[in-house]
């Protein structure tokens, strides 16, 4: 379980802390026993195995974006300062007036920086350590920097990927920028692609978008991603190609409905911050049981991952594309 999230809630059950409230925002939202008497709990969690999970310990589904404000709201702000900073000021806007916001950050991940960031826009803070993280929290008595609260607003906005048209946002992956890492397949892709294609952890529709603008035979490009913030830039970004591209919210993990002409991919290797090669295997496993009988799997990877393994499990021939001194794109087919 996050350490993490086993501190978040320490406030609610120790002597003289918060009361358990009756109406509460969980923005991140993860499932904990704790949990189960809470009444009327709004989550939301744009990570599709955590919503699953969720809504799997019974409570009621994620919604995707919170509307309304709340007397009680907890925040599990994410990985990166910009996102953490944003999630500050979006759990502040949800917060009723006189209400209190309780956020919990992993050591690992600068928690005593961001308890002070936190109280240079709130004044005091009610601080607890333990499990390697800091739950803080903090009542609105009027007297907030909504000045620092609207400049880390900002931080959540679109962002520019310099020298096109697409558009991020703070917390994805690679937002910001073109990962190097799907440039280089990119580069090594033929424009013969044709048919029924699926990107596999499309982020925020790179991979897509090129394929599209290298590749006129493409009927249908489907678009797997289990961050929904990353998806919605994807729309945005895929806007220009009409009914041709389809985005699914979805746990590639759990493997892929229907057979693909073409699969693209680029697998997450991180957990969080953990590297997680068991999630690159458990993404090459679903695309190539996913393989149309003449299908072709593209895939780029970090060169020492060992993904070659499993596609040859999963009964595949595999060649290597293209490399160079970071990246490996291999093609693989049914034999
Ligand atoms: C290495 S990135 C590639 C992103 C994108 N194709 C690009 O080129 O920018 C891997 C993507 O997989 C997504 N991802 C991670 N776990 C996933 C899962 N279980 N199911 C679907 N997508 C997942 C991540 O959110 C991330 O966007």
């Amino acid at each position: 379980m996050n350490p993490a999230l086993e501190t978040l809630l320490l406030p609610f059950s120790s002597e003289g802390g918060i009361p358990v409230p009756g109406r509460c925002l969980f923005l991140g939202a993860e499932a904990h026993p704790l949990l189960q008497g809470w009444q009327n709990l709004t989550a939301v969690q744009p990570h599709k195995p955590l919503a699953d999970a969720w809504r799997r310990a019974g409570f009621t589904a994620p919604v995707e974006r919170a509307e309304g404000r709340w007397p009680v709201v907890l925040l599990l702000p994410g990985k990166s300062r910009d996102e953490i900073l944003a999630s500050f000021a979006l759990a502040r806007d949800h917060l009723e007036p006189g209400g209190t916001l309780v956020a919990a950050v992993p050591n690992t991940l600068g928690a005593s920086r961001f308890e002070k960031e936190f109280a240079r826009a709130t004044g005091s803070v009610h601080s607890i350590q333990k499990n390697k993280s800091r739950v803080f929290s903090a009542t609105d008595d009027g007297t907030w920097n909504e000045a620092l609260f609207a400049e880390w607003r900002t931080l959540g906005e679109p962002r520019p990927v310099p020298g096109t048209s697409h558009t991020t946002r703070a917390g994805i992956f690679s937002h910001g920028e073109i990962d190097a890492g799907s440039q280089f397949l990119v580069a090594h892709l033929p424009a013969d692609l044709r048919g029924k294609v699926a990107d596999l952890g499309a982020g925020w529709g790179y991979l897509s978008a090129e394929a599209l603008r290298l590749a006129p035979g493409i009927q249908r490009i489907h678009l797997f991603e289990s961050d929904s913030r990353a998806l919605a830039c994807a729309r945005t970004n895929l806007a220009e190609w009409g009914d041709r591209p389809v985005f699914s919210w979805h746990d590639v993990t759990t493997g892929i409905p229907g057979h693909y002409d073409v699969i693209l991919t680029n697998p997450p290797f991180h957990s969080g911050r953990d590297t997680d090669v068991d999630l690159g295997r458990a993404f090459v496993t679903s695309a190539a049981r996913a393989l149309g009988r003449t299908g072709r799997l593209y895939l780029v990877a970090n060169r020492q991952l060992p993904y070659e393994a499993v596609l040859k499990a999963e009964g595949l021939g595999y060649e290597r594309l293209a490399e160079d001194k970071t990246y490996k794109v291999i093609l693989a087919r049914k034999p």
